[in-house]
């Protein structure tokens, strides 16, 4: 079996308003909200690197910044640290430096918020003729095998641009794009149709597009083409619905946690779930847990948390 490519470069689009998360979003990237003490925008650069990325490339917009900041050295803190014998600390910041010597990052400016879509072609001449991964930071996804890993595994045995995908209940998918399938073999299945926010009742399959995309050069063409759909935004699920018949998709049923960190409920519940899996922290939390769920009046059932 003759394998496509490596998939070598990965776009984050990060460029969103963040209006979910309005105040704190007003005059901060929603992308460095932390997960515990670390934003979720290294989760994903993490991940990248993980699965052999050799170039991220960051679409910023305004007031962006912290994002640029995070993954450049600190040399006043460093020395900061470096004088108060803080080794702890100065260990912690070199793991974060350490993240821009394993790949490239490049940062690339959307003018104007216009949709993930446009968030993609802004990124499209940097990718030009090859295959590329793209990553939602808001998609947290942690596990023994990177998401993103399994995505270009199976770009590279199909040669198929490839979706990241979830089963959910029929009741919670309407927040999602679903996709519609035609045969299967493991875990990818053959995309045939995607719609995007099905009414309640009309749901096409169980399956949800996440965060995580291979994107092979005839999206990007259609990408070219696309005009701006809800929302007045280019939506990527419009371009990539456009080359469905014409080039091949696949969803992929990834393995691994997924925590989504784009509404405030996700946020938190990711949050509180991660800590709970950290050392030190899950002590304290424990008896916090048992206090509020003692005291707070409605919420006396552990599924409530
Ligand atoms: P979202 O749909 O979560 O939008 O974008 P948002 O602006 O970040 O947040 P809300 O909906 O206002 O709360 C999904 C991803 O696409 C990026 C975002 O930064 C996020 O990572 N994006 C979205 C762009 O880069 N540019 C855009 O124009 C829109």
């Amino acid at each position: 079996m003759t394998l496509a490519p490596a998939v070598r470069k990965a776009i984050f689009p990060a460029a969103g308003l963040g209006t979910r998360f309005l105040p704190v979003t007003k005059a901060q990237p929603k992308e460095m909200l932390p997960l515990v003490d670390k934003p979720t925008i290294q989760y994903g650069v993490e991940e990248a690197i993980a699965s052999g990325i050799e170039q991220v490339i960051m679409v910023t917009g305004g007031g962006k910044r912290a994002i640029v900041d995070h993954f450049d050295r600190s040399l006043e803190l460093e020395h900061y640290l470096e004088e108060r014998g803080k080794s702890d600390l100065l260990h912690i910041l070199s793991e974060v430096d350490d993240l821009s010597n394993q790949v490239d990052i490049l940062y690339i400016q959307q003018k104007e918020p216009l949709g993930l879509g446009h968030a993609v072609w802004t990124a499209r001449r940097l990718v030009e003729g090859e295959a590329c991964a793209v990553l939602l930071a808001d998609d947290v996804i942690l596990g023994e095998e990177p998401c993103l890993k399994q995505l270009i595994d199976a770009h590279r045995k199909t040669g198929a641009s490839v979706i990241a995908v979830r089963r959910f209940p029929r009741s919670e998918i309407a927040r999602y794009g679903v996709v519609v399938t035609n045969g299967s073999n493991g875990r990818i299945h053959e995309v045939t149709d995607m719609v995007e926010k099905p009414e309640p009742g009309t749901e096409p399959s169980d399956l949800a597009i996440l965060g995580r995309y291979i994107l092979a050069p005839p999206v990007f063409e259609e990408l070219d083409r696309v005009e701006p759909g809800s929302g007045k935004e280019i939506q990527l699920t419009d371009a990539i619905h456009r080359v469905l018949g014409q080039h091949p998709v696949v969803a992929l049923e990834f393995e691994g946690d997924y925590y989504d960190t784009g509404t405030v409920p996700g946020y938190l519940r990711a949050n509180l779930m991660l800590a709970m899996k950290r050392e030190g922290l899950r002590e304290e939390l424990i008896p916090l847990l048992q206090e509020l769920l003692e005291t707070s009046p409605g919420s006396r059932s552990r599924r409530a948390l």
